[in-house]
């Protein structure tokens, strides 16, 4: 069994500031940096972090590199990048001193794929294996249909939510990983349990993983729903840690871990993340998950 991700790969410029900027102001920045994330990059390395056998697939522009050595580094498998010409993904993030984040995402070289390239890299999966997506990339619907095709389980992070998600076929989608705000744009409810069970009336054969902020965590699949509360740690960052989170469950579910099992590793390795600056350089290894004493 393979994991390929489809994924976004970007170059984040980080701004370190007092609070997120309001419209019609100007704010210093006390601190500035630039690191590798992206939805589909960091998910595939907490994936390959957390011991799961991950393909990332995607582009990258001419100035891409960085984002393609991490990726290798950190032992994700990139037989499926492509470089094309042109700017790679990237954006700019606000930092704020609570270490809460906005982000602006130009999309790059994530957001010209072409329908060859997406065909001949499935050709090299087949029923069984899993495929990851994000929202991030183009060609998403085209994707999820192929893919379906091929009898791969679809898991499937709409994020950043939007329009696109419209056009998709989320019939064909094995599980779901979404926020609050997520759950509410897709079943027009807002709280957890009314997100949960029209997720179930919408989605009958899918299982759905929602996270809840500081409420920590639920999922639900056909056998059990399971809560997960949050590991407690101080804030630097919080980016990807909901791509920490993706990553690690995902690879322990496939291991046969329990639910909440799975939960537990996943929350505790994105607490560890969020203590962290940066998106990908945040990501914890499986060993340091697993030696940390953060506790719920
Ligand atoms: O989820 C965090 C990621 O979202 C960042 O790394 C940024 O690149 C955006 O894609």
């Amino acid at each position: 069994m393979k994991v390929l991700n489809f994924g976004s790969m970007n170059i984040d410029n980080v701004y370190n500031v007092d609070h997120i900027i309001a419209p019609g102001e100007t704010e210093n920045s006390t601190g500035i940096a630039h690191h590798c994330g992206g939805k589909g990059l960091n998910q595939s390395i907490a994936l390959a972090k957390a011991g799961a056998p991950v393909w990332h697939a995607g582009q990258i522009g001419d100035d891409g590199k960085m984002l393609l050595d991490i990726l290798s580094e950190s032992g994700v498998h990139t037989d499926f990048i492509r470089k094309i010409q042109g700017h790679s993904g990237h954006t700019i993030i606000q930092v704020d001193k609570n270490g809460q984040n906005s982000i602006i995402l130009f999309g790059g070289a994530n957001r010209s794929m072409t329908r060859d390239f997406i065909d001949d890299v499935l050709s090299h999966f087949e029923r069984d294996d899993v495929l990851l997506l994000q929202n991030e990339i183009n060609e998403l619907p085209y994707i999820i249909d192929k893919a379906a095709e091929r009898g791969l389980r679809i898991f499937f992070n709409p994020s950043p939510y939007d329009e696109l998600i419209a056009s998709c076929d989320l019939s064909k989608i094995y599980m779901f990983f979404i926020n609050e705000v997520e759950g509410a744009q897709i079943t027009g409810k807002n709280d957890p349990d009314e997100i949960l069970s029209e997720m179930k009336k919408l989605y009958p054969n899918a299982s759905v993983l929602l996270t809840l902020g500081g409420n920590g965590s639920v999922c639900q699949t056909a056998d059990e729903t399971c809560h997960q509360n949050i590991f407690k740690v101080t804030p630097v960052d919080t980016t990807a840690a909901g791509d920490t989170y993706t990553g690690f469950f995902i690879a322990a579910y496939l291991e046969g871990k329990t639910l909440k099992e799975a939960m537990t590793l996943a929350s505790k390795a994105s607490a560890i993340a969020v203590t962290r600056e940066g998106a990908a350089p945040s990501i914890p290894t499986r060993k340091e998950v697993d030696e940390s004493t953060i506790t719920e």
